[in-house]
C-alpha cells in the first residue's frame, strides 16, 4: 500500500516537472524571447506596435484593415480623375505605421518579429549581402508554388543556383527573345484584327497579357514542346493565386496538413505540374539527338542540375516570368488609356524610331519615352510589392544589428509611394522625372526598386524590358489606347499587384 502511494506521488511529481518545464518551454516561446527581441530594438531605437503575447500585431494589424476602405471610392471616375495613391487601400498599415515609427520598425506577425524597412541607404546595405538572408516563404503553399529553386533559397545554395542560371539571362543569350515576342504579339494582333467591330475592340489586358507571356516563356523555356508544356504553366498559375489568397491571411502552423480542399487542390496542382513535366522529359530523352536549343534542352545537357532542380527550377521561371511582365504590360496599358497625352508622345517617338519597321533588341535602347512610361508605371504599380527575406544569422544593416531568424520585410512599393523621395507630385503619372535617368529621379539615388538591387536582383530583369518594350511598340504602331468607361481602378495584392477588377481598354485602330 505504501509502495503503491510513494508512486502515486512519484508520478504526481513527475507530471507536475513536466508541466513545469512545458509551461517555461512556452512561457519562453511566446513571451521572454519576443520581448528580449523587442528590448534589443527599443535599445537601437527601432520601435513600433507593441509586442502581444501569441497575436503579436495581428490585432493591430486586423484593426486598421477593418477600419480603412478596400477601395478608391467610385466618383470622381477614374476615367476622368485619374489618382494614383492607392497605397492606404491597398496596405493602410503602411502609411499609418510609417508616420508613427518611421522608416524602419519592428512588428510581429504572431510570433515572429518582421523589421519593415523603407529607408533606400538600408535596403541598398541588405541587398549588397544577400547570402546572409533565405527566403522568407510566408505560407507553406508558397513551397509548392517554388519548390526548392532559386527564389526559394538563400546562403551558398543561392549562390550556386544563380551561378547555374545567370547564362541563361545574360544579353548576348536573350537576343533571340526579341524573334519569339515578336511572333507571338504579331499573330494577337492580327486575332484582335479580327474581333475588330468598326475599328475598336474592348481588350481586358491583365487576362490577354497573362496567356500572351505565357506563351512567350513557353516557347523560350519549351521550345517545340511550347503548346504541350502551357498546361503546366496555367498550373504553376493557379497555384500562384492560392498562393496569394494565403499570404492574405494567417498561417496557424500545422494547418496545412489538414485535408481542406484548399490543401489538397494545392498539392494536385503541384503533382499534375511535376507529372506532366516528367513526361515531357521523358519523351525528350527518348527522341535524343535532335537538336532543341531551348531552355530545358540546355538544362538538361549541363549534367549538373538533377531532374528535380530542372522541374523546380523551370516551373519558378515560367510563372515569375510571366506572372510579373504580364502585370507590368496591363498597368502600362492602364495609364497610356487616361494618360493620353504620353501615349502620343510614346507613339511619336516608335513612329520615329522605327519608321514602320520591325524592333530590333538593339534598337529599343533607342526608345527613351518608351522607357521611362515603363519606369513611371513600375514606380506606382510595381508588380512585386513586397520582398521580405529571414536573417541566417546575426547581421548588421548600417548601425543597426539584426538577430539570426527576423524577418526583413522591404516594401518597395512604400518607397515608390514616399513623398520625400519623389517629391509633392509622388503620386502623378510623370514619366518625366526619369527623363535624366533613374538615379537622378529620386532623392536617393536608388529609391527606384521594382525588381530589388545588388546581386539578388531580379534575374529576369533584361526580358522583362525587352519583352515589354515590343509588345507596346507593336501595340503603339497599330492602335490607339483609351481606358474603357467599364475600367474600375482596384489594386489588389497577394504575392503580386493585380488590377482587382480586370484591366478593360479600348483599342482603337490607328
Ligand atoms: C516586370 C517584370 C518583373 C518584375 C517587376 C520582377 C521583380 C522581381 C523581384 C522584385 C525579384 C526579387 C524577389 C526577391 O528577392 O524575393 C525578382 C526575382 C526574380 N525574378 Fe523577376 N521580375 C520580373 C520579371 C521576371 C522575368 C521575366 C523572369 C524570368 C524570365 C524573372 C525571374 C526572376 C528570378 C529567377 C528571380 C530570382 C532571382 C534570385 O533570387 O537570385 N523575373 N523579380
Amino acid at each position: 500500500m505504501k509502495v503503491a502511494m510513494q508512486m502515486g506521488s512519484l508520478i504526481y511529481c513527475g507530471l507536475a516537472l513536466l508541466l513545469f518545464y512545458m509551461m517555461e518551454k512556452l512561457l519562453v516561446l511566446v513571451w521572454w524571447k519576443p520581448t528580449e527581441i523587442q528590448k534589443h530594438f527599443r535599445k537601437q531605437g527601432i520601435y513600433g506596435p507593441l509586442y502581444r503575447p501569441v497575436l503579436g500585431s495581428l490585432a493591430e494589424l486586423g484593426k486598421i484593415y477593418g477600419q480603412a476602405p478596400s477601395a478608391p471610392p467610385p466618383q470622381p471616375p477614374f476615367q476622368s480623375h485619374p489618382c494614383h495613391s492607392f497605397l492606404r487601400y491597398v496596405f493602410p498599415h503602411l502609411p499609418i505605421w510609417r508616420e508613427n515609427y518611421g522608416s524602419v520598425y519592428l512588428y510581429w506577425y504572431g510570433r515572429s518579429p518582421r523589421l519593415s524597412i523603407t529607408d533606400p541607404e538600408l535596403i541598398k546595405e541588405m541587398t549588397m549581402n544577400p547570402r546572409r538572408y533565405t527566403q522568407s516563404i510566408q505560407h507553406p503553399v508558397v513551397h509548392l508554388l517554388l519548390g526548392k529553386s532559386i527564389i526559394a533559397v538563400g546562403g551558398e545554395t543561392w549562390a550556386t543556383q544563380r551561378r547555374l542560371l545567370n547564362p541563361f539571362f545574360l544579353m548576348e543569350t536573350l537576343k533571340g527573345l526579341s524573334g519569339v515576342v515578336l511572333s507571338a504579339i504579331e499573330e494577337r494582333i492580327e486575332r484582335w484584327n479580327d474581333l475588330m467591330e468598326s475599328n475598336k475592340l474592348e481588350i481586358e489586358v491583365h487576362k490577354e497579357f497573362e496567356s500572351l507571356a505565357q506563351c512567350i516563356i513557353a516557347k523560350v523555356i519549351f521550345g517545340n514542346d511550347a503548346e504541350e508544356s502551357l498546361p503546366i504553366i496555367q498550373l504553376q498559375s493557379q497555384q500562384a493565386a492560392l498562393s496569394s489568397q494565403a499570404v492574405r491571411t494567417f498561417y496557424i502552423p500545422g494547418s496545412r496538413f489538414l485535408p481542406t480542399s484548399f490543401n489538397r487542390r494545392s498539392k494536385w496542382l503541384r503533382q499534375d505540374a511535376e507529372r506532366r513535366f516528367n513526361e515531357l522529359i521523358d519523351r525528350r530523352e527518348w527522341r535524343e539527338g535532335q537538336k532543341e536549343e531551348d531552355w530545358l534542352s540546355l538544362m538538361l545537357s549541363l549534367k549538373t542540375m538533377s531532374r528535380q532542380q530542372i522541374i523546380d527550377e523551370c516551373c519558378t521561371i515560367a510563372i515569375a516570368g510571366s506572372e510579373s511582365t504580364n502585370l507590368l504590360l496591363a498597368w502600362a496599358c492602364v495609364l497610356l488609356g487616361v494618360h493620353t497625352e504620353w501615349q502620343d508622345r510614346a507613339r511619336e517617338e516608335v513612329h520615329h524610331v522605327l519608321k514602320g519597321s520591325r524592333p530590333t533588341t538593339e534598337i529599343l535602347s533607342q526608345l527613351k519615352t518608351l522607357n521611362m512610361i515603363i519606369n513611371e508605371t513600375l514606380r506606382l504599380y510595381p508588380p512585386v510589392p513586397f520582398v521580405m527575406k529571414k536573417t541566417e544569422e546575426e547581421t548588421k544593416i548600417g548601425n543597426l544589428i539584426i538577430p539570426a531568424g527576423v524577418d526583413v520585410e522591404v516594401p518597395l512599393i512604400a518607397v515608390h509611394h514616399d513623398r520625400n523621395q519623389w517629391g509633392d507630385d509622388v503620386y502623378r503619372f510623370n514619366p518625366g522625372r526619369f527623363a535624366e535617368g533613374i538615379s537622378k529621379a529620386s532623392k536617393h539615388p536608388m529609391a527606384f526598386m521594382p525588381f530589388m538591387q545588388g546581386p539578388r536582383i531580379c534575374l529576369g530583369m533584361n526580358f522583362a524590358m525587352i519583352e515589354a518594350k515590343i509588345v507596346l511598340t507593336m501595340i503603339l504602331q497599330k492602335f490607339t489606347l483609351a481606358i474603357s468607361p467599364r475600367y474600375k481602378h482596384e489594386p489588389v495584392c497577394g504575392l503580386t499587384m493585380k488590377p482587382g477588377k480586370g484591366a478593360h481598354v479600348m483599342f482603337h485602330k490607328v
